[in-house]
């Protein structure tokens, strides 16, 4: 009987999460609220996000997350895109802030995004990399998510790995793991820097540029409430253990996943923080190495040496005091 009603009450939340994947549950918009519209005949399922010569724009989620399997389908700017750059971000409040970022760089007709991710722990980034996705980004929606637990952070797209941030704090490296975070989203011009380096400008002719968002799903996460006390992390490292998100599997990389990320690293990645002889004066910051698994960052990530590209470390300042703003 009491398996029988703990049932009934899981189905009934599940059902209510269901039917609650609106946009204004869990989000709301942060600037530029002229550039964004809620398409379709089930309005909030769909948000767009525009941006013109005046504004772009922006929505953040209503609570913070500390843990948990947090995705959206987005679905990029089509046709001339050139400078503009759309981010799906998790960022915490704090002075060392934490933040894992997704940001699309946009691109002339026909010519392909970057997908650029980065993590930040306790206020420092610099760990960018950069990759070509094996689809078109502006065809259709696909799913970026980020899987955050005690152990290790993914970066998917339509769920598989294309990215893995470990817990390296024996190496000396702090982990994502007492700050929790927004979820952020904004469309911006970055022109300057995003496409090709910046020789590709933004056509304001194409004006607005839109991108478009749908499924939210952060049912699989444990939120706080503003405000939040120690308790209500404490509640968060409870349901952790209590959770699929943190629990084997989940807290290491299968071995498809690990040849997925083989794939990315042979064939989509474009640019490699742990590779930049220049940045890193030839010694990979300690992490790289757990984060490639079973790979030795000597030999297999040549192809992605960051010359060709004439990608430098100052085309990534803009977009921080950028999206710094939306906070
Ligand atoms: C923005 O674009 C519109 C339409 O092309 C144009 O009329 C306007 O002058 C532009 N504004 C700025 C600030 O560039
Ligand atoms: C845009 O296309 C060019 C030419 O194919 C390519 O070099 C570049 O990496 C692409 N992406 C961006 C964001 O510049
Ligand atoms: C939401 O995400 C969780 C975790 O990835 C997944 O199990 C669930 O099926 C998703 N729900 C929807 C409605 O897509």
């Amino acid at each position: 009987m009491k398996l029988f009603f703990s049932l009934l009450w899981f189905t009934a939340v599940f059902i209510t999460r269901l039917q609650a994947a609106k946009f204004w549950d869990d989000f709301y918009v942060t600037y530029g609220n002229e550039n964004v519209k809620y398409p379709g005949s089930d309005p909030g399922y769909i948000v767009q996000l525009g941006l013109t010569n005046r504004s772009g724009s922006g929505f953040r989620s209503k609570l913070p997350f500390l843990y948990g399997e947090l995705s959206m389908k987005v679905k990029l700017v089509e046709g001339n895109s050139a400078g503009t750059v759309t981010s799906f971000y998790m960022a915490s409040i704090f002075k060392n802030w934490c933040e894992l970022d997704f940001e699309f760089l946009g691109n002339v007709s026909g010519q392909p995004y970057i997908l650029q991710t980065n993590v930040f722990s306790e206020g420092v980034g610099n760990r960018e990399q950069r990759i070509y996705l094996w689809f078109d980004p502006t065809a259709d929606y696909h799913t970026y998510s980020i899987l955050w637990n005690q152990a290790l952070i993914m970066f998917k797209v339509d769920n598989r790995v294309i990215r893995v941030f470990h817990k390296a704090t024996d190496l000396g490296i702090p982990y994502l793991d007492y700050q929790p975070m927004y979820i952020y989203s904004s469309i911006w011009n970055g022109e300057s820097w995003a496409t090709r380096g910046g020789r590709d400008k933004t056509d304001w002719t194409k004006q607005p540029f839109v991108a478009s968002y749908t499924e939210f799903n952060v049912s699989s996460a444990c939120s706080l409430k503003d405000g939040y006390v120690t308790e209500d992390l404490h509640a968060c490292y409870k349901m952790l253990y209590q959770s699929s998100y943190g629990q084997p599997p989940n807290l290491a990389l299968s071995q498809s996943q690990i040849d997925h990320l083989k794939l990315i690293q042979k064939d989509f990645l474009i640019y490699d923080y742990c590779r930049d002889t220049k940045r890193t004066k030839n010694v990979p910051p300690p992490e790289c190495s757990r984060n490639w698994p079973s790979i030795t960052l000597s030999s297999a990530i040549t192809a992605a040496s960051t010359e060709s590209h004439g990608f430098s470390v100052l085309d990534l300042s803009p977009k921080l005091s950028r999206d710094r703003l939306t906070v």
